[in-house]
């Protein structure tokens, strides 16, 4: 079967078994950001944002996806030029083996678009599905904030004029 989807932007069709997950869509057609750790949708390290929303595409049947629309890492920044969410990680030392990283990244880009202002409790739970076995969480929830402001000031450069950020709801309810 195929499967047409608007993938990272572009219309592609995607050869795939029945029996296929998303992550193994993606992963035999080179879209390999998206780490298959588990395979049973616990762990989060292959989120990829299917149709706005963060998904463990491991456990989503390719077969659903026919017509979706699907973000992977990929369509966000390159060594050269990173997106303003993979700088907050790398500059907050919020990865150590960097396996998680995707999931996290992905997370943190769609709950950012519907939340562009998170408090450091909203933060957390942007991140809360992606299990890292290596830092906790408490830089990467700094990376989160961090981001969220690396937007907001694009956004700033972008609009020529400034945004409704407020750092007083930051503060609030701190539960990391
Ligand atoms: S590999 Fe998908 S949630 Fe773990
Ligand atoms: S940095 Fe190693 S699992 Fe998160």
């Amino acid at each position: 079967m195929d499967l047409e989807v608007t993938l990272n932007g572009s219309q592609e069709r995607l050869e795939a078994s029945p029996a296929d997950s998303l992550l193994d869509v993606l992963r035999a057609h080179g879209y390999t950001g998206a780490k298959r750790g588990c395979d049973t949708g616990d762990c989060g390290y292959c989120t990829v944002i299917v149709d706005g929303e963060p998904r463990q595409s491991c456990i989503v049947p390719a077969k659903q996806t026919d017509g979706a629309t699907i973000e992977t890492i990929e369509s966000l920044g390159r060594q050269e030029d990173l997106h303003p969410v993979q700088e907050a990680f790398v500059e907050n030392t919020a990865l150590q083996c960097g396996f998680c990283i995707p999931g996290m990244i992905m997370n943190t880009t769609a709950a950012l678009r519907e939340n562009p202002d998170p408090t450091r409790t909203e933060a957390r739970e942007a991140i809360e599905p992606v299990l890292c076995r290596c830092t906790g969480f408490k830089k990467p929830v700094e990376a989160v904030l961090d981001a969220a402001d690396k937007m907001q000031d694009a956004e700033v450069a972008t609009d020529g004029g400034p945004t409704a950020a407020s750092e007083t709801s930051r503060d609030e309810g701190d539960g990391s």
